[in-house]
């Protein structure tokens, strides 16, 4: 349920930048789309350039008209939220 998943501030997020544990931030979800990457029609590489980080913007320049929330369903790992303040 929705109520396990992890808060993820983008600190931790930035860990998962390799093609072997890629995350990427959208709408505010985070999905870790290690097991996609190979499937991507753009390429690895450019799904890689969201590794790691918000890659909403990316995103919707590229095409705003697939529906990620769909796609990569079984992947999400939770919601990124802002930095806690120390
Ligand atoms: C194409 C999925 C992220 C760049 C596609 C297509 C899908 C897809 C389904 C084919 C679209 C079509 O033909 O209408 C996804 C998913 C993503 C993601 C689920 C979630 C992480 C990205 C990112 C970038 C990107 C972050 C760029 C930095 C591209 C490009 C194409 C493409 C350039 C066009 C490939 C071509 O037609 O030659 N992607 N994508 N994608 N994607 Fe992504």
């Amino acid at each position: 349920g929705v109520e396990s998943l992890a808060r993820i501030p983008p600190s931790v997020l930035k860990l998962h930048n390799k093609k072997n544990d890629a995350w990427t931030a959208i709408h505010g979800k985070v999905y870790n789309m290690t097991a996609y990457l190979p499937f991507h029609p753009g390429g690895e590489n450019e799904l890689m350039r969201s590794a790691g980080r918000d890659g909403t913007k990316l995103f919707a320049l590229t095409h705003a008209w697939v529906n990620v929330d769909f796609m990569l369903d079984d992947c999400l790992v939770g919601f990124l939220v802002p930095e806690p303040s120390s």
